[in-house]
């Protein structure tokens, strides 16, 4: 039976973020899907944009809140950016061809992947990294605290 592994990194500002992605964007395999959640504004497409280059993309990284999904070819492997936060149901994510995404050639990141719990449960657990990003304002306007985990594979295997 395979365990949980998690990990823990402190941000001080924005480029320690956006070294945190640049590091997994190096380890990136295709069929992975990353989950990246926290609240407006605390980083996610700074981590992306992190990520994005450490895949070796040089083409501009932006928030794709208004088309859900936008796809960067050339990198190592492709990447799939979403951002899931106005969708209004799993449904739509079908519509727009998820699946060819998330068991294709490339690596999935999303943008708000809590609205869609339910399509990443379908996902072979392995696959999927959690990337969760928060504040603490106690520590300063600029700190972020990212905790990654993989959830353990099913056990059936044991
Ligand atoms: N430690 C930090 N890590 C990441 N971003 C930081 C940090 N400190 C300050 N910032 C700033 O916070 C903002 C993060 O914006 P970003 O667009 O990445 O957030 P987001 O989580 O993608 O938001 P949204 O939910 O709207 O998509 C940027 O302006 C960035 O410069
Ligand atoms: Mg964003």
């Amino acid at each position: 039976m395979k365990m949980d592994s998690s990990w823990r990194k402190e941000s001080f500002c924005a480029q320690q973020t956006w070294e945190a992605g640049y590091a997994l964007g190096q380890k990136a395999f295709s069929g992975q899907v990353i989950e990246l959640i926290g609240d407006l504004g605390v980083g996610k497409t700074v981590f992306t944009q992190g990520f994005a280059a450490g895949l070796g993309i040089k083409d501009a990284v932006n928030s794709p809140t208004f088309t859900i999904l936008q796809v960067y070819e050339d990198g190592r492997i492709p990447m799939y950016h979403f951002d899931v936060y106005r969708i209004g149901d799993s449904e739509e994510m079908l519509e727009i061809g998820w699946e060819d995404y998330v068991y294709g050639d490339g690596v999935c990141l999303i943008e708000w992947a809590d609205q869609i719990e339910d399509l990443i449960g379908e996902i072979p657990a392995e696959k999927v990294m959690r990337v969760e990003i928060r504040k603490d304002l106690s520590k300063g306007t600029d700190y972020r605290e990212i905790l990654g985990r993989i959830p353990a594979a099913s056990g059936d295997e044991a």
